[in-house]
């Protein structure tokens, strides 16, 4: 296959706090980057929207600095190798890389995050639940909460790539799933692929009633993919020592505070409060990848993905995800699997 010159960026138009707007980024034309030596040429195929990518923006995530107008936008690909000038790859080989939001991108091999055997699934689930988001629920149920035989379980963001693996990991390790999940959509993939004994709608009227109804013995463990006032309310519900796992919170990221916590309620239920940072299990990845991609191709880890079509749409559609809209993996498809 024969290289184009010019390469497609989203770059950031203006850098500024509070809830991001399709006018802060744009689109730009670029030319294809020649890889020097040490490096390698990789074609874009599937670009990761996740909800961190705010945070590093922002400047407000490790490993990131904030970015500045004209700079690319911070992202991870699924990509091939089409050109290689480094021991480390070759051509034809397929990655999960930090290329950031464009077609093309010529890379050192420490932009690698994993090597993708193609044979394990899906090659879009390298960024799903072959990747990062499912690497942090094995982290969570695996190494975190450690559920026992009949444990009530409640994940919140239940349909997203996070919280519908741990839902899924803590079942087969015997526990009572609930999820949490805003609107209809979502809590039937909850249901439906993932199979959780039941999905609380938080968007309804009486859903704290309900979720007293599916949990009549309690909450034992609650993975908290949302933060504060969700986590405010699930408190009351808490049988005493239970444990939280704080993974996530959405809402907080467009201004870096952990709004509406307090600590009180925790400590009269003896609960364990945990943060959860991905990077502590990248070691377990290899584990982690054999013991998941068995399940996924068995049909016990199922997976839902949330697509949009062209690098174009990337703005609109990490605003999706922005507003929780997504349903599932949000995924923006950049080009051909093959060549
Ligand atoms: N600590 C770590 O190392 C680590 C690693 C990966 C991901 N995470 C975190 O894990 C969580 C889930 O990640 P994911 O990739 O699986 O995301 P996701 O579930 O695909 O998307 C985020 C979901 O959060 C919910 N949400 C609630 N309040 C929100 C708000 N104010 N703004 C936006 N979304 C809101 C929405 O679902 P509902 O409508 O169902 O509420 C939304 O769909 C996120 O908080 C993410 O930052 C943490």
């Amino acid at each position: 296959m024969s290289l184009p010159n010019r390469n497609t960026q989203v770059q950031l138009r203006r850098q500024r706090e509070g809830f991001p707007d399709v006018a802060d980024f744009q689109i730009a034309d670029a030319p294809v980057p020649e890889p020097v030596e040490g490096e390698f040429l990789v074609r874009t195929i599937y670009l990761s929207l996740d909800p961190y990518i705010r945070k590093a923006i922002r400047g407000d995530h490790p490993g990131h600095a904030a970015l500045n107008p004209g700079d690319v936008i911070y992202g991870r690909t699924v990509c091939r190798v089409v050109k290689s000038r480094s021991h480390d790859v070759k051509q034809g080989d397929y990655l999960v890389a930090e290329t950031g939001w464009q077609n093309y991108a010529a890379l050192a091999p420490k932009k690698i995050v994993q090597r993708i055997d193609p044979a394990l699934g899906p090659l879009s689930t390298s960024i799903g639940v072959l990747g990062m988001p499912g690497l942090t629920a094995w982290g969570s149920v695996a190494h975190v909460a450690r559920p026992v035989m009949g444990d009530t379980y409640v994940v919140s963001a239940a349909a997203g790539p996070v919280g519908g693996t741990v839902g899924q990991l803590a079942k087969l390790a015997g526990a009572r799933v609930i999820g949490i999940a805003g609107g209809k959509e979502k809590c039937d993939v909850a249901l439906r692929t993932y199979g959780f004994e039941a999905c609380i709608d938080y968007k309804k009227d009486g859903w704290e009633q309900a979720l007293q109804a599916a949990c009549p013995n309690g909450i034992d463990i609650y993975h908290d993919n949302v933060g504060a006032p969700l986590l405010m309310t699930l408190v009351k519900h808490f049988n005493l020592y239970a444990k939280v796992v704080m993974c996530g919170r959405p809402g907080d990221y467009h201004s870096g505070e952990f709004g509406g916590l307090s600590l009180g309620p925790f400590i009269g239920k003896r609960a364990q409060l945990r943060g959860l940072v991905v990077y502590d299990y990248e070691k377990d990845l290899p584990q982690y990848l054999r013991v998941a991609s068995s399940l996924v191709r068995e049909g016990k880890l199922r997976f839902k993905e949330d697509h949009a079509d062209g690098l174009e749409i990337a703005p609109a559609h990490f605003l999706k995800l922005m507003r929780g809209e997504n349903v599932g993996k949000a995924i923006v498809v950049l080009g051909p699997e093959k060549g």
